[in-house]
């Protein structure tokens, strides 16, 4: 190794605390202050998220970021459809609903978010409501809307490279001080999300992401999800 690469190395790891910082004190965050999100600071944040790594570089991601009124009218044309009962309309494939494991984790931390905004099973309503605030992306100031290119949109690896590029974008975020919830409900009208956010039509939508200044009265911000323990989930070979 020269002398350059030893520097570059040690370098590269001397802002590992920082990293875990981010990483465990990120959450989800379902409530927002409106406080505006200037531009650069989002530009800077897409910048940290195309860092991800992808399949032989190919960088199939694209961000569509809205804010004002544009969002506006995703947030009205999504209540309208759900109110309506208007079928899921998503471009992504359709997850079919979680069994075992995977479903005891979902009512976990439906439970969890539930309990912490003391909203009873019972009450229908104010479920109903909440339901309805992630259709408007929890009154987010800014929604990123991630997209493929189409021609890679049936490509599994495509949505790999997605995945790692969404975790980059809500860690940067949470770096800056912002908040971010990945959220499905956001784009489950997407014919609304595609006119509305001007998406081409050589790229398919995956997910959005609400973003904006975490309101740190909103009690569910404050919520932290489990994991499972490590020894679940990994397994470790020739070490003895
Ligand atoms: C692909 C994807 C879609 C999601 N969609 C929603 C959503 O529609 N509504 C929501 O409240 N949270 C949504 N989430 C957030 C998850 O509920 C959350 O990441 C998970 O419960 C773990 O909590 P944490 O992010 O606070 O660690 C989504 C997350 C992912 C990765």
């Amino acid at each position: 190794m020269t002398e350059s690469q030893t520097t570059s190395c040690e370098r590269l790891h001397s802002g590992s605390t920082e990293f875990e910082t981010v990483v465990f004190e990120r959450r989800s965050v379902r409530g927002y202050t409106k406080q505006p999100v200037p531009r650069d600071v989002l530009e800077e944040i897409i910048r940290i998220a195309q860092r991800a790594p992808s399949s032989m570089n190919t960088q199939p991601w694209h961000f569509h970021v809205l804010t004002g009124e544009p969002l506006e009218r995703v947030r009205q044309g999504n209540t309208e459809k759900m109110l309506a009962g208007s079928s899921v309309d998503r471009e992504i494939p359709l997850n079919h609903g979680y069994e075992g494991v995977h479903r005891d984790r979902q009512v976990e931390i439906a439970v969890q978010l539930f309990e912490a905004m003391g909203i009873a099973r019972e009450d229908k309503a104010r479920r109903q409501d909440w339901v309805m605030r992630g259709f408007r992306q929890f009154d987010a100031p800014v929604s990123v809307v991630i997209t493929v290119d189409k021609e890679l949109a049936n490509d599994t690896i495509a949505h790999f490279d997605c995945g790692a590029a969404t975790y980059g974008l809500v860690l940067a975020a949470w770096s800056k001080g912002l908040g971010t919830v990945i959220n499905g409900q956001g784009i489950m009208q997407s014919t609304v999300v595609r006119e509305h956010a001007n998406i081409p039509a050589d790229q398919v939508i995956r997910t959005c992401v609400a973003m904006g200044y975490p309101d740190g009265e909103f009690i569910a911000n404050h919520v932290q999800s489990r994991r499972a323990v490590t020894e679940a989930v990994a397994s470790f070979v020739g070490f003895g």
